[in-house]
């Protein structure tokens, strides 16, 4: 059995423990980040916002800062290039209600990495401190970063980011253990995080390829890290974080979640999505959920296939009913 890691702490402020959803970009948003946090993560990122999209003050970008007392403390994930910018929107981040605020030097995408933003910032050490050093001035919250092991092969400097990182203010440190070349290829490099770990005092939170208990397990006693953060095992199945806390707790993988507890999740994500968005948004981005939360259950193609079809929000909650409901069913009935 597990001895489960103490809850983290970042600075001031101890989530309820060690487990984390990992920022996803048009998938952690406020309602998913509550059903995570219903499921037992402990802590929870937004989805990355721009911090030129803040400053410039659009109604669209400063929605992604909504946020509701159930997920804190939350930590809100910011990027951009420009100190000043990042300053600002720091700022304006810690107004809406940030307990922590993050900095996105990750991203491997090639919009963000060509404004000198992401992970571009992992080959410019200068750059990076005049960034971390204003978003620390510009705000009484912790700050953290979120790294890559770094930009290829050649340039693996996560153990260096992350000190400097420290020098500037950084009270805490992610790493996804493969560089911005490999994207989303090959296997997170727990050696790489686990130099890291022994490079700073901060705590490092461990991220890449966890997916499930064996593996959230692992991860912690192969690295040191106090903490670990799951991204895309989580999308469309939030229960990998109450299936981690509970072998921990108990030495045994729970069963899978019923069809009832599926059913019962799915439409409170959908009730949750209600409260901040349009009706029609709301169907629009629960289909494509319903679509993960169903990937490989019995005739979950054929479901797939009809919910993609759907306008109405009866319609909806009629489809995902009857869907489980036929699940739940023996086979043979
Ligand atoms: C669809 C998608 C969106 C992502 N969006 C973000 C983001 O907004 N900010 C960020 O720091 N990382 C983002 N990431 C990276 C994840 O947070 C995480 O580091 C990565 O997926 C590795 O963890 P995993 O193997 O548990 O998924 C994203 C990844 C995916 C697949």
């Amino acid at each position: 059995m597990m001895i489960p890691p103490p809850p983290l702490t970042v600075g001031p402020v101890t989530f309820p423990n060690a487990l984390a959803l990992a920022p996803l970009s048009g998938i952690t948003n406020l309602s998913f980040r509550r059903i995570a946090r219903e499921m037992g993560a402990g802590i929870v990122v937004s989805e990355l916002v721009s911090s030129a999209g803040l400053v410039h003050a659009g109604e669209r970008t400063r929605r992604y800062l909504l946020t509701h007392p159930d997920e804190w403390p939350v930590v809100m994930q910011i990027f951009g290039g420009d100190a000043d910018h990042m300053a600002r929107a720091a700022a304006m981040a810690e107004q809406a209600g940030a307990h922590v605020i993050d900095i996105n030097i990750g991203c491997p995408v090639k919009k963000v990495v060509k404004r000198g933003a992401g992970c571009a910032l992992m080959r410019d050490l200068p750059r990076s401190a005049d960034i971390i050093s204003a978003v620390v001035k510009a705000v009484s919250v912790p700050v953290t970063i979120k790294i890559r092991a770094g930009w290829n092969a050649r340039e693996v400097n996560a153990p260096e980011y992350a000190r400097m990182a420290e020098s500037e203010g950084a009270q805490a440190v992610t790493v996804h253990g493969r560089t911005r070349e490999q994207m989303f290829t090959g296997r997170a490099d727990r050696g790489v995080i686990r130099r890291t770990v022994e490079a700073v005092s901060i705590p490092v939170i461990a991220n890449g390829d966890i997916d499930g208990p064996d593996s959230a397990t692992a991860m912690l006693a192969e690295t040191g890290a106090a903490a670990v953060m799951i991204g895309r095992a989580a999308q469309g199945n939030p229960w990998i974080f109450k299936e981690i806390i509970e072998t921990w707790r108990t030495g045994r993988i729970p069963d899978p979640p019923s069809p009832e507890e599926r059913c019962r999740v799915i439409l409170r994500h959908l009730e949750l999505y209600l409260e901040h968005a349009t009706e029609s948004t709301a169907v629009r981005e629960m289909r494509k959920h319903a679509c993960w939360y169903t990937k490989g259950l019995r005739d979950g193609a054929h479901f797939r296939t009809d919910v993609q079809k759907i306008t109405g929000l009866e319609a909806l909650r009629d489809a995902v009913r009857r869907y489980f409901d036929t699940l739940a069913a023996p086979v043979n009935a």
